[in-house]
């Protein structure tokens, strides 16, 4: 029996990977990060320890890792203060003596500057350095985007608008549920035989933008078409329409890595954890558009 503390354990992928570890029933000892109580409140009812911890403060860090022998990190989400805060995850494992540290980093061919994700990109980078350097055991997945928020990128008037506008021309991405990913963690995270290894989190089929908007048509029975537009046009429409800077930002470069096949490679490695099939695009586009 071992200690796994799971940080992020508020957010979506770290309650969902305890779900799972729950469901699997294993003898390891489960606890979760979380910033305060009154946010960890949902964790303490399904019996899970809480430590209270901020990826900002060094010490606190330390003090939650103390007795943990894995560490599921989460990465951070506020993209611009994650260097420092990765950083400081990973000296408080070392000095806290956390014996295999499972990072979730991001899929990627382009590892220059000149990625169109590279806002996203550095911060990953850096920890898989810092992680393989620290001398801890680790595994590290490399994620495609999450499915669930391909829907954000149709934007929502996407059935009423009849097309999908986003500069992705023609080429695929492996996007995969973020449950399933939980369900693939929480088996790490209890297994054995993960020890160093770099796994690649891509669904085993790709799919691009045109072939979405078939989908789309064939689950809401209206005729969807999809544009790609150039870079410039696509930003000042967004611009005009009011939405934020940052989530620009954010559209454009996820669009870009896909027109530049950052995000098409497909992989058996999450198959293989989850022992089925990930869920498909299409499988999880139907409940939402039908
Ligand atoms: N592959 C992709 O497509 C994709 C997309 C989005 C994000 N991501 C990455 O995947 C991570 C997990 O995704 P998610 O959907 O679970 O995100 P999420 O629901 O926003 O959860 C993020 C978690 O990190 C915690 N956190 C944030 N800043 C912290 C800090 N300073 N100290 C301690 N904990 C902190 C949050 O705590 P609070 O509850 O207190 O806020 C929350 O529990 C994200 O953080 C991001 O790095 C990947």
């Amino acid at each position: 029996m071992s200690t796994i503390l799971i940080t992020g354990a508020t957010g979506a992928l770290g309650s969902a990977t305890i779900d799972h570890l729950l469901k699997l029933n294993t003898d390891h000892k489960i606890i979760g990060l979380a910033r305060s109580e009154e946010k960890a409140a949902s964790l303490k009812e399904k019996g899970v320890e809480v430590r209270i911890g901020n990826y900002d403060e060094p010490t606190t860090l330390e003090a939650a890792f103390s007795g943990v022998d894995t560490l599921f990190f989460i990465s951070a989400s506020e993209i611009g203060k994650r260097v420092e805060q990765h950083k400081n995850v990973v000296e408080a494992a070392k000095k806290a003596d956390v014996k295999h540290i499972v990072y979730s980093s991001f899929f990627r061919k382009n590892e220059t500057e000149s990625s169109p994700i590279w806002m996203i990109a550095e911060s990953h980078l850096l920890t898989e350095k810092l992680i393989k350097e620290s001398e801890m055991t680790y595994t590290i997945t490399l994620n495609n985007l999450y499915m669930d928020f391909v829907p954000m990128f149709l934007g929502e008037q996407v059935i009423d608008q009849g097309m999908i506008y986003l500069p992705a021309k023609d080429e695929k991405l492996a996007a995969v549920l973020r449950d399933d990913m939980a369900e693939a963690y929480a088996k790490i995270l209890s297994g054995t035989n993960h020890d160093n290894k770099v796994y690649n989190f891509s669904n085993s089929e790709a799919v691009s933008f045109k072939q979405i908007a078939t989908y789309l048509s064939e689950i809401s029975g209206k005729e969807i078409g999809y544009v790609s537009p150039d870079v410039e046009e696509y930003q000042k429409t967004l611009s005009e329409a009011g939405v934020p800077e940052e989530a620009i930002g954010i559209t454009v470069g996820f669009s870009l890595a896909i027109a530049e096949k950052e995000l098409n490679e497909t992989s058996s490695d999450l198959e293989n954890i989850l022992g089925r099939k990930p869920v498909s695009l299409k499988d999880f586009l139907t409940p939402v558009y039908q």
